[in-house]
């Protein structure tokens, strides 16, 4: 069955708070908010492909808007293991952006609207923020052998974080 990119297909995975408190910045705000509720920060649909080299994952995500504290809700991020592992990443519904960053420092930050295409090169971090009031639906493709390599993430973060200040989408380190 040919899947409809925008509707749950594949496999699902989904992501809340809970998952993510280590990656925002408010620690004490997460605290608070996962006393109240544990959102949905958001969710991953896989085609199943063989984990082998020839074969393509390709996979949707539906961000959610919302913010910890003045933080823009975001996907955890991260580098694929295998030197080859570039990834595309298309805007279908809604806008954010995604950030990009390599292991020697360089930093790029990509607006994406529906349509817009992002290059993730081979070597490079990537993540997406939902800077909207709208859900941010992008499709990922990616060589299925990539891996995905969260430490680095989790311990450094990235180089900007983006959050809201005066009604004004701010990177801030
Ligand atoms: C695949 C890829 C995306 C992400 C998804 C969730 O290589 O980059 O499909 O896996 O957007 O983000 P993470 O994996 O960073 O939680
Ligand atoms: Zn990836």
């Amino acid at each position: 069955m040919v899947p409809d990119i925008k509707k749950p297909y594949g496999k699902q995975t989904e992501r809340r708070l809970s998952d993510l408190q280590e990656y925002f910045s408010g620690k004490k705000v997460v605290n608070e908010m996962l006393g109240q509720d544990d959102p949905i920060i958001y969710k991953v649909f896989e085609y199943p492909v063989p984990n082998e080299g020839e074969h393509l994952i390709y996979a949707t995500t539906i961000l959610l808007p919302g913010k910890v504290k003045d933080e823009f809700y975001f996907t955890k991020g991260h580098f694929h293991n295998k030197p080859g592992g570039a990834e595309i990443i298309i805007g279908i519904e809604g806008s954010g952006s995604v950030l990009l960053q390599n292991r020697e420092g360089e930093f790029r930050y990509e607006e994406v609207k529906i349509n817009s295409v992002v290059y993730s090169p081979p070597g490079w971090a990537h993540r997406a923020v939902n800077t909207s009031k709208k859900d941010f639906v992008f499709l990922s493709i990616c060589r299925a052998d990539v891996g995905h390599d969260y430490e680095i993430i989790i311990s450094n973060g990235f180089a900007k974080r983006v959050v809201e200040r005066e009604k004004k989408v701010c990177l801030i380190n």
